[in-house]
């Protein structure tokens, strides 16, 4: 890793919070990325800034440095991986937090693909197999499975879109299709394109020594109709990765594998007693340059390559590539 605790310390000062940019269009707020559409100057377009906000138990509980410029990156990374196959939103980079993408109007489901039964949240896998469900997300489960453990083939076990501020819910196929959510027809093109996807991220992660354990994707429809995957792909924050090098050791101490995602600070959160109610604690700048660190270390492992970091504070430096005022 080029950057040192002592720069990204600094670097704590600076990092890309709310966003107000003018000029780009109306704004429309997520947890992570703020979107701007700008229908006359952009067209069927959204320019997407990835902020530095973290978000565990779906709140915002604070910001990491060069997070956004670590996402941004990391997504449009497997979006060029995928690119010759995969009908993705992704059209320019012009800078290193900022994505312009098709704008495509969201499916009300989040694609959730599983490898593994394991989780720490309430809609977890492993949460609900530990209850003694054995019926998930439309999927039946055998008796007898252990903590961590590969399923028999991966899972794709959907969610429902929450609103801003609410939680994501479990579902199934069925369920979807009953409500008039999505169709059949829909639901299963999804499907196949979430399967060859996670299959694609589980022989790229293989190569680099990770395990993609699971992930989350987001599909949405072009302006012809046509299937798009939006949003990010396998980023440490839509997915989980493990080191396979840890994982069988990890497994027969009863321990869980050495993980590369963002379950750092929600541990950190835990720790001090943070599910998820009420304001959540600050983050002391420790914890922010660790988290920090172990982004960066996701890009590099994932992608193989050097995380190259600007450093120039990212409002000016925005402002500046994106041309506004
Ligand atoms: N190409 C696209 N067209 C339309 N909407 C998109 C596109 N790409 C991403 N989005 C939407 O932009 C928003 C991105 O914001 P963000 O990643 O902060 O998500 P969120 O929904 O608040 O949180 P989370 O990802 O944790 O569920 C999401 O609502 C996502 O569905
Ligand atoms: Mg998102």
């Amino acid at each position: 890793m080029a950057i040192d605790r002592k720069q990204l310390e600094a670097l704590c000062g600076s990092t890309l919070d709310e966003t107000t940019f003018e000029g780009l269009g109306e704004r429309i707020q997520g947890k992570v990325r703020d979107s701007y559409l700008d229908p006359e100057r952009r067209p069927g377009q959204r320019t997407i800034v990835v902020s530095d906000r973290v978000s565990c138990f779906d709140r915002v509980v604070g910001t990491i440095p060069l997070k956004g410029q670590v996402l941004n990156q990391m997504a449009a990374f497997w979006f060029r991986e995928t690119g010759s196959w995969l009908r993705h939103h992704l059209i320019d980079v012009p800078d290193p937090s900022v994505s312009i993408v098709k704008e495509c109007k969201t499916l009300p489901v989040e694609f959730v693909m599983r490898g593994y039964l394991t989780g720490s949240t309430s809609t977890s896998i492993w949460t609900a197999y530990e209850r003694g469900e054995r019926e998930y997300c439309g999927h039946s489960l055998p008796d007898g499975l252990q903590r961590h453990e590969k399923l028999s083939e991966p899972l794709l076990t959907p969610t429902t879109k929450a609103d801003f501020g609410d939680h994501d819910e479990l579902t199934s196929r069925a369920a979807l299709i009953e409500s008039g959510a999505i169709s059949e027809a829909l639901y299963d093109e999804a499907h196949a394109i979430a399967q060859r996807l996670f299959a694609a991220g589980t022989r790229h992660a293989e190569k680099q020594g990770l395990i993609l354990v699971d992930t989350k994707y987001e599909i949405g429809l072009d302006e012809d109709g046509q299937v798009v995957v939006i949003d990010e792909i396998h980023t440490p924050d839509s997915s989980r990765y493990w080191r396979i090098d840890g994982y069988e050791d990890a497994l027969s101490r009863g321990e869980s594998p050495p993980a590369i995602d963002k379950e750092y600070v929600r541990l950190w959160l835990g720790e001090q007693g943070y599910k998820g109610e009420g304001t959540p604690p600050a983050l002391p700048i420790e914890v922010r340059v660790t988290a920090a660190e172990r982004y960066i270390a996701a890009f590099e492992q994932v992608s193989g390559r050097p995380f190259i970091a600007d450093l120039e504070p990212p409002e000016p430096r925005i402002k500046r590539n994106l041309a506004i005022p």
